[in-house]
């Protein structure tokens, strides 16, 4: 079957090749919804959801077109370019402290890439970034978390192959322009299965894998609140709930949403 979009040139996602992948990797989570277009895989996890009660909704889409970021901003995936992914399920499936689940999917997505040579960080909470040596970051994929009542929808945007222009940020990047050839369908079903994985574990199963890999630790950052005020700091640690725990002129403070910026690493 040419799975080949006649317009872009690109690939399309072999729904087949997905689900043999989960099949040889043995998880529960089997079922994938592979669709051509969607606005958002978050918002179709949550419809199946609320239509489904006690399912594991798993959407993916060859091109999303109005998808949601962290912070109210706008992910969108070109067709057959990037991975939009949404896994839904009932918040009960996950064993340890809800508000820690982003950081803790963030390292689901560095093994899954690890498992195909790709060596990602993380910048808190769960941006999925390359390192360069000075330590300037770019950003190559993103992780949504939303919570509705008891169930709670798990987003990941990644980068595939797109192209500079296609690229929404001067920071961003994506696997191509890295020198990686990503196939697509092989990472899905591997962040499925390390998710999956992860819902079974507690805290210290990722715990460590997370203060390891976030560059966003021991990095001097500056915080910038809605009202234009900002401090500095040095980031330490992880706090109970999964905010970063800055030092600040000898005392911790904790920030649990927004954006951080990196300014050094020591
Ligand atoms: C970020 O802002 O860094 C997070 C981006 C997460 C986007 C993903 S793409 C798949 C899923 N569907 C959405 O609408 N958003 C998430």
């Amino acid at each position: 079957m040419d799975l080949k979009d006649a317009k872009s040139g690109r690939q399309k996602l072999d729904s087949a090749l997905i689900s043999g992948t989960l099949a040889s990797l043995s998880g529960k989570w089997q079922n994938v919804e592979v669709l051509e277009t969607v606005l958002s895989t978050n918002d179709l996890a949550i419809e199946k959801l609320a239509s489904n009660a006690g399912v594991v909704a798993i959407v993916t889409a060859d091109e999303q077109t109005k998808g949601r970021g962290r912070l109210q901003r706008d992910w969108s995936s070109p067709l057959g370019a990037g991975i939009a992914l949404s896994i839904g399920c009932e918040l009960s499936e996950f064993s340890f402290e809800p508000s820690t689940i982003p950081l803790a999917v963030g390292v689901t997505v560095v093994r899954a890439l690890s498992t195909l040579g790709v060596k990602v960080n993380l910048k808190w909470p769960n941006d999925i970034c390359f390192v360069a040596d000075d330590g300037t970051l770019r950003k190559v994929g993103g992780i949504l978390v939303q919570r509705t009542g008891d169930n709670i929808v798990i987003g990941i945007g990644l980068n595939v192959s797109l192209t500079q222009p296609e690229l929404p940020t001067a920071i961003a990047t994506s696997f191509l322009l890295e020198g990686f050839v990503v196939q697509r369908e092989t990472l899905i079903a591997q962040i499925i299965f390390e998710i999956e994985q992860l819902a079974n574990g507690t805290r210290s199963s990722w715990l460590t894998e997370y203060l390891n890999s976030c560059s966003t630790i021991n990095s001097s950052v500056r915080v910038s609140a809605a009202d234009g005020t900002s401090f500095e700091g040095l980031a330490k640690s992880i706090s109970k709930a999964g905010g970063l725990e800055i030092e600040v002129a000898g005392d911790l403070v904790e920030v649990t949403v927004g954006d951080i910026e990196h300014l050094r690493h020591i």
